[in-house]
């Protein structure tokens, strides 16, 4: 063991990025290796499971190695071995949990499972150890849209979650209407950079004054009916389109989400009285998103405390596996080498 350290390896596979990262005592990290797969699935215009799983299959193995290596450290130098067994793609989860199983066997070290939607949360919490309470959290992500009332890294209640399309998936899907480039929520948010958030008035979808779930298959739609017709026999207007409008259309998807994802973070706010916000997930690296939170809790007197995972930590990673691992260890919840990847969670 490295001194009085507590290093963990946290493994990431539950989409499309294989992750390996070192994070000692929670909040240093000491290595975090990414693969990404977004070019094997840019030409499908969202992730495929089967092609997500045999490329983990592929990387888990240097992804996990170049992170100890990074790290300058070896296995003896490893506490325990933890992993995103939930929620995600089964096909996907499995190679990471089986890789975890497997070094915990041989290596003789334990096991810790850990919920990937509560890793997001974690990383907006790897530079504040103090949370003020009551704190709320938005996670926003690829598959998932959730509202917690968070006590601390490990005591979560669910208050709110998408029932149908989630914030990413919604500009992924989007981007592939406007013919953008895969992962989608990046090059909506590049397009809208030069267009008018007020260009097209497309729908907010609230659920009820008191909901705090979220809908946005109805902005998807509203965006492919824009686009080619109520009836949806037009021609996809999309490629006699200009930048200008391609942009507006963009700016103005991205405003009609951020809008809602504030509105219920602000019923959150006031339903558990939040001193603090926490932000996390993919979409959370959405700079228009980033500026209306900082916003929203700018406007209450005295502001409300927010947290916002750094940007490298947004999007999937193993820093976040770790961190919040870590808190597990302390508390000496640890899994046993049944452990089965659940792709709902
Ligand atoms: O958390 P994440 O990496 O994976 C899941 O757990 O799903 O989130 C990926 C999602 C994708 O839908 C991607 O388009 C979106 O996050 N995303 C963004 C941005 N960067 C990634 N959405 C909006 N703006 C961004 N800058
Ligand atoms: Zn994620």
């Amino acid at each position: 063991m490295n001194g009085r350290q507590i290093n963990i390896l946290g493994i990431e596979t539950s989409c499309d990025e294989t992750a390996a990262a070192v994070v000692a005592d929670g909040t240093i990290v000491k290595s975090s290796v990414v693969a990404s797969q977004a070019k094997l699935h840019a030409k499908y215009g969202g992730v495929v499971p089967e092609i997500a799983s045999r490329a983990h299959l592929e990387n888990i193995y240097p992804v996990i190695a170049e992170s100890l290596t990074n790290a300058k450290l070896t296995k003896a130098d490893v506490a325990a071995i933890a992993v995103a067994n939930q929620p995600g793609l089964a096909v996907a989860l499995i190679v990471g949990v089986t890789a975890a199983k497997t070094l915990c066997l041989v290596w003789d070290k334990p096991l810790i499972a850990v919920n990937h939607l509560h890793a997001h949360l974690q990383s907006a919490l790897l530079t504040e150890h103090e949370l003020k309470l009551p704190a709320v959290a938005l996670i926003v992500s690829g598959g998932h849209t959730c509202l917690y009332d968070c006590q601390n890294a490990l005591e979560l209640k669910l208050l709110g979650r998408c029932i149908d399309d989630a914030a990413g998936e919604a500009f992924d899907k989007v981007a592939t209407i406007l013919n953008l480039p895969y992962p989608g929520g990046p090059s909506i948010e590049k397009a809208a950079k030069t267009g008018n958030p007020c260009a097209v008035d497309f729908p907010r979808t609230l659920l009820g004054p008191d909901s705090l779930d979220f809908s946005f298959s109805g902005i998807k739609t509203a965006v492919l009916y824009h686009c080619r017709g109520q009836d949806m026999k037009g021609v996809n207007n999309v490629s006699s389109m200009n930048q200008k409008q391609i942009a507006d259309i963009a700016a103005s998807f991205q405003a009609s989400v951020v809008d809602v994802l504030i509105e219920k973070t602000r019923r959150a706010i006031e339903k558990v009285g939040a001193k603090t916000v926490l932000l996390g997930g993919g979409v959370a690296a959405n700079t228009a998103l980033r500026e209306a939170l900082t916003k929203l809790c700018q406007s209450y007197v005295p502001a409300k405390m927010l947290l916002v995972a750094p940007k490298p930590y947004c999007t999937d990673n193993a820093v976040m596996v770790a961190s919040l691992a870590y808190h597990k260890f302390k508390a000496g919840l640890f899994a046993d080498l049944t452990l089965e990847p659940k792709a709902s969670g």
